[in-house]
Formats: structure tokens, sequence, C-alpha cells
């Protein structure tokens, strides 16, 4: 891949609320993108309760246009809030649609993941959690940097983001999958 074409990602929040301090963090995420990088955010709110007799009958169509959304990416970035020490009900649920189709989606897909919450830690827990699954369904997630969004009511004012430690971790955050994804192309190039 041309050092010079745009990694397109696709950034997913797992917060549905208007005032969501994950999604405001996210639509900062489209300012403070890094070089090389493009990111446009996903609406997930309309997919239904994963129901497997729904699925056999035929995906619905939000659920195929956000997997289409995902294999026209070249990356995905979460935003995942964190829900009783693991990620929202919301987001498990867009995964285990996704994870349903052949060929599964996340698979080989670059990915970050970065979190806000009120409390001191920063959703940690809902971000390991959430690489852990990835880890069955084969996603490729960046290690470095770490975001965690702690104390997320200080950072935030007037619905915008407003912290600027966090807002350079972001960025440091979309260099990384820039890297990650152009690293994946040139070693699928390497016979
Ligand atoms: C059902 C529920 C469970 C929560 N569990 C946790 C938790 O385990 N850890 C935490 O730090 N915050 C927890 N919170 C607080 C959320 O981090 C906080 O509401 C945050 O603002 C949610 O993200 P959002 O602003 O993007 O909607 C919980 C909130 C809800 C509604």
């Amino acid at each position: 891949m041309a050092q010079s074409t745009v990694v397109k990602t696709l950034g997913i929040s797992g917060s549905l609320r208007k005032g969501s301090y994950n999604t405001a963090a996210l639509r900062a995420a489209v300012e403070l993108v890094p070089d090389g990088m493009s990111l446009e955010i996903a609406d997930i709110s309309q997919i239904p309760l994963y129901n497997d007799d729904v699925r056999q009958a035929g995906y619905p169509p939000v659920v195929q246009k956000f997997r289409e959304q995902i294999a026209a990416a070249d990356a995905l970035l979460f935003a995942s809030p964190e829900y009783n020490y693991s990620v929202s009900g919301v987001l498990k649920n867009a995964i285990d649609w996704l994870s349903r189709f052949t060929p599964q989606p996340f698979a080989g897909k670059p990915m970050a993941v970065f979190g806000a919450s009120g409390g001191p830690l920063g959703t940690a827990r809902s971000q390991y959690h959430l690489r852990q699954m990835m880890i069955f369904l084969d996603g490729r997630f960046v290690n470095k940097p770490e975001v965690m969004i702690g104390a997320a009511p200080s950072k935030f004012a007037d619905g915008k983001f407003n912290d600027e430690v966090g807002s350079k971790l972001l960025t440091d955050l979309g260099a990384s999958l820039v890297l990650a994804v152009r690293q994946s192309k040139a070693a699928a190039t390497v016979k």
C-alpha cells in the first residue's frame, strides 16, 4: 500500500445517548486524525437485539449495512463505554450480529479502542473485555497507546472533548492504527 493512501477508518461508539462522552470523544477524534487517516462514524442505534431466528430468516438491512461499512474500512476505532465492568450491551449486540457472517468481518482487521467514564479507570475493564472478544474473532488490536479517559465530566464541556492530553492520545492512537494497517498491507504483498 502506498504511504500516501488514506487509511479509511470506521468509528463505532458503544453508547447511544445524545450526551455520550464516548461518542463526543469519537467525534473529536474525527478532527484529531493524523495525516493519512480518515474517520467516519457508524450509526448502530437501529440494530435490533440479536435473535438467531431472525438471522436465519435473513440479516436485517441495518446489520447488512454495518457489515458493508466494516468491509469497506481499512480499520476500526471503538469508543467503548464501561457498563458493569464490561462493554455496553449495545456494542456487544452489534458485535454478536457481525460475528455470524461468513467471512467473519472482524478477522484480520486492524482496530483500536479508547473509552471514557466518570471513574478513575476510564473504561479499562471494558476495553480489556473488548480485546478479549476480539481474540476469538481474530481482530488485530493495536496495543499502544492505551487511551482511558477517566473523570470524564471534567474533560468535556458543551458536549465537546476538551482535554489536551487525551486529544494528543487520540491522535497518537490514530497514528498507531495507520501504522498497523500499512504494516498489515505490506505483509500481505510479501510472497
Ligand atoms: C448500566 C451502567 C453500568 C455502568 N457501569 C460502570 C462501570 O462498570 N464502570 C464505570 O466506570 N462506569 C460505569 N457506568 C457509568 C458510565 O461509565 C457512564 O454512565 C458513562 O457516561 C457512559 O458512557 P457514555 O457517556 O458514553 O454514555 C455505568 C453506567 C451504566 C448506565
